[in-house]
């Protein structure tokens, strides 16, 4: 059984359709690529997924379980946690309280210190930076800030919209080593949305394509890579 499973998953904004009838899945451990280009519905689905937005159609099962009905917070609480695209810091707090905002749904002080720990071990610039004001980094350190702020919630699926954009290119391998590190040393799920198709097709096992809305391909992420109709639209061979 899939960790997640989206099933005719549409989501309206007034008389647009952003996405309509998506389906696909996620299994446990795995690391599973959106790309599409602008407005194609990347941040629309992720959204969907954590309830940020309310879906006018479709299931979403996560754990075994229907969580369709369940609210954001629910759904944090059961494990689903998203860095938002745009990163959406506190400019004015610190890096520290930053992270902190992402732990609201835990209780555990044990956790909230492990998982400072595992960030810093990731990000050593954050914990040289984390009494800094957020605003004052640079972007890719922001960046960083907003990754170790969702892993705070202590996900077991952990979803990244556009982790590169704006960022520098040194900076953007940092962080592609980054997500495979927590996908194999902890086997973290991830859903990793880019306009960075070749690096997201790269890190992923499996990959969907989407257009105005719609799943127009999927397949293991090495055979996106591959596939003609992709390298035209996506990675500009
Ligand atoms: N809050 C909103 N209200 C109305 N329309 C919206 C809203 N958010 C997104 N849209 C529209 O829904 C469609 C899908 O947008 P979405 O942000 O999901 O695309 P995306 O694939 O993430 O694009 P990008 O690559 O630019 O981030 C677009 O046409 C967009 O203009
Ligand atoms: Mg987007």
């Amino acid at each position: 059984m899939p960790m997640l499973e989206v099933s005719d998953l549409t989501v309206r904004y007034g008389a647009l359709e952003a996405i309509r009838k998506v389906n696909f899945s996620v299994e446990e451990g795995e690391i599973v690529a959106l790309i599409g280009s602008n407005g194609a519905g990347k941040s629309t689905t992720l959204r969907a997924i954590v309830g940020l937005v309310n879906a006018t159609q479709g299931v979403t099962r996560f754990g075994g379980r229907d969580i369709t009905a369940l609210n954001a917070a629910a759904r944090v609480r059961n494990g689903i946690s998203l860095s938002p695209e745009g990163r959406r810091l506190f400019g004015r707090m610190s890096v520290l309280d930053n992270l902190l905002t992402g732990a609201y749904s835990v209780s555990s002080r044990s956790t909230i210190k492990t998982m400072l720990d595992e960030i810093y071990d990731l990000f050593p610039r954050v914990r040289e930076r984390r009494h800094q004001l957020a605003g004052s980094l640079s972007g890719g350190e922001q960046q960083m800030v907003a990754i170790g702020r969702a892993l705070m919630a202590h996900p077991r699926l952990l979803m990244l919209d556009e982790p590169s954009l704006g960022i520098a290119p040194k900076v953007v391998a940092e962080i592609a080593q980054a997500i495979e590190r927590l996908n194999k040393e902890k086997g973290l799920s991830i859903i990793l949305v880019e306009q960075n198709a070749r690096l997201a097709l790269r890190l992923s096992h499996n990959a969907y394509a989407l257009e105005h809305g719609e799943v127009v391909r999927s397949g293991r992420g090495a055979e996106l890579l591959a596939d003609p109709f992709v390298q035209k639209a996506y990675l500009g061979v």
